[in-house]
């Protein structure tokens, strides 16, 4: 049988229990304003994959207003606490994200409170390269044709054993695309094939929403 992937999408996404309600609000602008946030399936997994790591220190590359930072900081809290770097190159945006952050509880960094968030309004890659690590986990959700020149830079600032997550390794199946001409397709295919080739990583796919790619650092 032919599967409806959107349907599909929509079952995965309905069985993730009620958010917070600043979560709420988050999604709702993301369906108002069509923003590319990852979703409650994929954030539910990624908030699991915190939680099973033990993570206490998450840095995120291109993060929004904050939704998937919020999954993150909450699975850190249930931790310990610790500290999830926000990075986006938009003022607008990381002026949205330290509100709804702080509604939730996580405050900015250098409050002293349990689990903080650090914001740095620059390119992600170039912030990741000045911050001291390692980090436990990074996730990765720039603009795509950036995903190739990031395993160099993460390999250098996880720990061993770290996970390396990132989001749209499926591109709406354009992946399956054997001579893609989109600058986006192209970059992201390389991506996968050297992180997936690479003996330095073990890799999965989950193809939950555009697909997310766990690398765990040998
Ligand atoms: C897909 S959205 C992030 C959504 C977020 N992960 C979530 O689920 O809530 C990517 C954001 O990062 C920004 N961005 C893309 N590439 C970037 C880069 N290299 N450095 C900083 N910000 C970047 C985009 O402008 C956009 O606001």
């Amino acid at each position: 049988m032919p599967v409806d992937y959107a349907a599909l999408q929509t079952y995965l996404g309905d069985l993730v229990p009620p958010r917070h309600p600043e979560l709420v609000a988050m999604e709702a602008y993301a369906a108002e304003h069509e923003f590319p946030i990852l979703g409650p399936a994929s954030c539910q997994f990624c908030y699991i994959l915190t939680r099973l790591t033990g993570a206490r220190s998450v840095f995120e590359l291109g993060s929004g207003y904050g939704y998937s930072t919020a999954w993150f900081a909450r699975g850190v809290d249930e931790n310990g606490g610790g500290l999830v770097h926000h990075t986006v190159w938009d003022q607008e945006l990381s002026d949205m994200a330290k509100k709804h952050l702080t509604a939730m509880g996580y405050p900015e960094a250098g409050k002293g409170a349990k689990t903080e968030i650090a914001y740095t309004m620059a390119e992600a890659v170039g912030v990741l390269k000045a911050t001291e690590g390692p980090f436990d986990i990074i996730f990765n959700d720039i603009d795509k044709e950036g995903y190739p020149d990031t395993i160099a830079v993460v390999h250098g600032k996880l720990k061993t054993g770290g996970l390396f997550i990132t989001d749209n390794v499926v591109w709406s199946g354009r992946v399956t695309e054997n001579t893609p001409e989109e600058a986006t397709t192209k970059a992201i295919k390389a991506f996968t094939k050297t992180l997936c080739e690479s003996s330095d990583w073990d890799c999965a796919i989950v193809p939950i929403r555009d697909g997310l790619m766990v690398a765990v650092k040998k």
